[in-house]
């Protein structure tokens, strides 16, 4: 179990600016993550619910948050509910929170054992007229398995029909968006520990090295350096693997005159960085790779101004396309008079970047917040144009992360991204 640098006073005030926008006489719950069974008796690795750590720092399973903020009872308005730890446990799992350690991390003075969560709960609802329930409302999320806050729906709906019911996340989002200072050191953090482990992979990568050398080189560094891994599965894709966005079997050999494009970040805290860069296998790019790399990067650079208060990832996203396109049409990739006649339903820049390029990071590397969301000073947002050519096995992606502001603050600054100084590095 992880300790977070985080004081508990960033966990109240995260709780205290939640609460202030319930109704009156609400009740709010608010799962930790499942343990998820993998195989006998094997888990997959345990990470928190982002939300659930959002609002309480804990890093463990099995907990459940209750928030009552008008009970009479004032050890009743925050309440934690947790496995009671016992030697049994602690001998096959390690330690396990004592309410002091919960109160200490989160903040919150009241913990109780989960036994008693069905009679205290009812007890809480009933002195209530609104629930808070906490959905995940990622746009992308679509599981096929049953989460806490999801199975919770159901039960109460069916024990407390005559009680309204609310989305929590929508509140959750909002306030998650804007990052204060400390979350923006963790990602920072997380950003400078990714460039450790770029600056080790420019030295190592020679042909005939295989990806998963390339991606041991990224745990090592990101591990030795206190990161807990990978703040996502890692791309190590070489040659036209590359030209396979969501490519992660890292299998292959990197050979010579191929390029190398590696999406990867490391995690500190639950904080995640989000960094691609795209290096020749052999040290130095060929002409046409130089020039096709050369145009995501400058299209990079002009779109990092553009993350400013009140702008949005959807004007973003058209208006790199819209560069991207130039750049095509300069790489001879088609005409402008191509551009003209083309379907405007699929137009041709479209075969040469399929996706969007930003999303809001933090707590998950596709954090909450959607594209129509009007940018605001502290939010963090990657920026990853790219350029895929089927036909060449070209494919480039060069991906930072900036914090919005007047004049937008790159993150990611430090990691090497021009031409000259990755072709230096990589000499020595
Ligand atoms: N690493 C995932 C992404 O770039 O969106
Ligand atoms: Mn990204
Ligand atoms: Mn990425």
């Amino acid at each position: 179990m992880n300790k977070t640098s985080l004081i508990s006073s960033f966990f109240q005030n995260n709780r205290k600016n939640l609460v202030q926008n319930l109704l009156e006489k609400s009740i709010a719950i608010i799962n930790s993550a499942n343990e998820l069974n993998r195989n006998g008796d094997q888990n997959f690795a345990f990470r928190q619910n982002s939300d659930f750590f959002y609002l309480t720092g804990l890093e463990q399973e099995k907990c459940v948050l209750v928030l009552s903020p008008q009970h009479p009872d004032k050890n009743l308005k925050e309440v934690i509910f947790t496995l009671q730890p016992n030697d049994l446990m602690e001998t096959w799992t390690g330690h396990k929170y004592t309410a002091d350690e919960i109160s200490e991390i989160s903040g919150i003075k009241t913990v109780k054992w989960l036994d008693q969560f069905d009679m205290l709960v009812r007890e809480m609802i009933l002195s209530s007229e609104n629930i808070y329930l906490n959905l995940n409302e990622y746009t992308k999320y679509l599981p096929e398995l049953v989460y806490n806050d999801y199975k919770l729906v159901s039960k109460l709906k069916e024990q407390f029909p005559l009680h309204l019911y609310h989305r929590l996340a929508p509140l959750i989002t909002s306030q998650r968006l804007v990052k204060n200072e400390e979350e923006i050191k963790l990602i920072q953090k997380a950003c400078t520990i990714t460039n450790s482990a770029f600056k080790r992979i420019l030295k190592f990568l020679h042909p005939g090295v295989k990806e998963y050398e390339v991606e041991a080189e990224m745990i090592h560094e990101f591990i030795i350096n206190g990161a807990r891994g990978h703040a996502y599965q890692p791309i190590v894709a070489s040659g036209k693997n590359g030209l396979v966005l969501h490519y992660t079997e890292n299998k292959d050999e990197c050979r010579d005159g191929d390029l190398l494009l590696m999406d990867f970040g490391a995690e500190c805290e639950n904080y995640a960085a989000d960094c691609s860069r795209t290096i020749p296998v052999n040290g130095k790019f060929t002409a046409r790779q130089k020039d096709c790399y050369n145009a995501v990067l400058r299209v990079q650079k002009k779109a990092i101004p553009l993350f400013v208060p009140g702008n949005t990832i959807d004007n973003i996203n058209r208006e790199v396309w819209k560069m991207m396109e130039e750049e095509m049409i300069s790489l001879k990739l088609f005409s402008k008079h191509d551009v003209a006649n083309q379907n405007p339903k699929k137009p041709l820049y479209s075969s040469y970047l399929m996706h969007g390029v930003a999303h809001f990071i933090g707590l998950d590397v596709h954090d909450v917040g959607n594209k129509y969301e009007k940018f605001k000073r502290g939010m963090v947002l990657t920026i990853e144009p790219g350029l895929y050519i089927r036909e060449e096995g070209i494919g480039i992606r060069i991906e930072n992360n900036i914090m919005v502001d007047d004049v937008p603050v790159d993150l990611t600054a430090e990691i090497p991204r021009e031409v000259e100084e990755i072709e230096d590095l990589m000499k020595k």
